[in-house]
């Protein structure tokens, strides 16, 4: 199941400069041996200096957002079309997005539908916040992030669980947990969709996720700007899923 097929995701988030984008890169490019998708998600500035230094590799890139609109005055934003050369996927709804930009699922759904239409894959971020979990809300939360970011769409599109309290946290959600949600989110979508799970990964805790089924990879953060722990949550994701 090609759509199904593991997915090791770094996010950089707001991190780096460019000499340092680079090296990364080319590190990751260096020492990728196992034939899992990878993707790495540079801030804009890095994504075509980037994208030359992981030519000739299988590497995927991606951005961290886009704006909902093709052209026009939107002073700051990037549309789809200036990315859409070089990046197959795009994260949205991201958590850090909601949260400082204000996004709520009726723009994350507008970014979405403009992904899609331009032909770039999303990966659209759900999850809940440690108040909604303390208070019994969080699948309740969860239902009505895909509700809403997902309207109208059926496209089949990447999903990842990024719980808001294990987030740069150091605390990633417990396996069980984790399983239980991605559980919930495949009965809400009822479609065979790949969802990753996000939070506080790292190369030793990367299996206690990618060891079930229904997990098929991670949206990583901190970890992702290490080269070798990077690689080493690739590696260990291949070995668990067996490729
Ligand atoms: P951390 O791996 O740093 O917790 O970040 C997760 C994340 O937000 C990825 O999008």
């Amino acid at each position: 199941m090609e759509h199904r097929r593991p997915l090791i995701a770094g996010n950089w988030k707001m991190n780096l400069n460019l000499e340092r984008a680079l090296k990364l890169a080319g590190e990751i490019k260096e020492g990728l041996s196992d034939d899992i998708e990878v993707a790495i998600f540079p801030p804009f500035p890095f994504l075509f200096e980037v994208k030359r230094v992981i030519s000739g590799s299988p590497i995927k890139l991606g951005a961290q957002n886009i704006y909902h609109e093709d052209e026009g005055a939107f002073t700051g934003e990037v549309s789809p079309i200036m990315i859409k050369d070089i990046c197959e996927y795009v994260i949205l709804g991201h958590s850090e997005r909601r949260l400082y930009f204000k996004e709520d699922d009726n723009m994350v759904n507008r970014k979405v539908r403009k992904a899609l239409e331009h032909g770039i894959k999303p990966i659209l971020c759900v999850g809940e916040r440690l108040e909604d979990r303390k208070e019994g809300r969080a699948f309740e939360v969860i239902k009505s992030q895909l509700e809403g970011s997902l309207r109208d769409i059926d496209a089949s599109i990447t999903i990842a669980y990024e719980p808001v309290w294990a987030i740069g946290t150091g605390v990633p959600a417990r396996g069980e947990d984790a399983l239980e949600a991605i559980k919930f989110i495949r009965e809400v979508l009822g479609r065979d969709v790949r969802v990753l799970y996000g939070g506080s990964v790292n190369k030793d805790n990367i299996a206690q996720f990618v060891r079930y089924e229904e997990i098929d990879g991670a949206l990583v953060g901190g970890a992702s700007l290490r080269s070798e722990e990077f690689l080493g949550i690739v590696r260990r994701t291949a070995e668990v899923k067996g490729f």
